[in-house]
């Protein structure tokens, strides 16, 4: 297990197999920080139903567009070029949860709720990595994801008021649920332990994906909604 903890500056000096597992999992969370914007900026911004939602839905664009500048920062200072991934639209993004338009007000929400909060856990993950210019980034960047999820769970809440919302709800969480638990990838994945051991994150695939399931199962009993199957629908396991 590898403890050291990493400068840019040491970068250069590091295995080859550190510096590659960096760059794929910083490209990746860089690509996957747009996908959200991309999916409701020219659809439900100004659809939404109020002007608070609006002005959530707004600010939490503006801070996944700087989450993305933030961590394509980093990639930069490795050399890695982002204007590709910048430029990239809705259906060339790398992960297929963001490749899926957002259909109504109620998956706008389940979104929130279940896929951001997919985002919380792969962020902690790298709260105590081994690359330091990445750890700094991460509290912040939390922070405001929280704020994602609480908005989310609100349009969730709010749906389930009424019968009709409730319907709409319930079937845009059994959507989104099998997504949110597929974006840990495969529980066998050779490569999720070797982020482990470079210290690059702190849990497995597996480890990962039961602690958000923990998490968002009582969230989803809470709004008086069924828990779907959490195999059904799904592509990794
Ligand atoms: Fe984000
Ligand atoms: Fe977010």
């Amino acid at each position: 297990m590898f403890t050291d903890k990493i400068e840019r500056k040491d970068f250069a000096k590091m295995p080859k197999a550190y510096q590659d597992l960096l760059i794929r999992v910083l490209i990746i969370q860089t690509d996957s920080e747009l996908g959200g914007p991309d999916l409701y900026l020219d659809t439900w911004l100004r659809n939404a139903p109020t002007l608070e939602d609006q002005v959530l839905l707004a600010k939490t664009a503006y801070e996944e567009i700087d989450h993305h500048r933030r961590f394509a920062r980093i990639l930069n200072g490795l050399g890695v070029e982002t204007e590709s991934i910048t430029r990239r639209r809705r259906g060339d993004r790398m992960l297929e949860t963001f490749r899926n338009p957002l259909e109504s007000w109620a998956e706008m929400g389940a979104f929130g709720c279940l896929i951001d909060r997919v985002g919380q856990y792969h962020l902690e993950d790298f709260g105590e990595c081994s690359y330091l210019p990445v750890a700094r980034i991460i509290p912040r960047i939390l922070k405001e994801e929280q704020m994602h999820i609480a908005h989310g769970e609100r349009i969730l809440r709010d749906l389930c008021k009424t019968p009709k919302g409730k319907a709409q709800a319930q079937a845009a969480v059994n959507k989104m649920y099998p997504r949110g638990l597929d974006m840990f990838g495969r529980s066998d994945s050779k490569r999720s332990e070797e982020f482990r051991q470079w210290g690059i994150k702190a849990r497995t695939n597996p480890e990962s994906r039961q602690a958000y399931k923990d998490a968002v199962d009582p969230v989803i009993a809470g709004l008086g909604l069924e828990l779907p199957d959490p195999l059904e629908g799904r592509k990794y396991l």
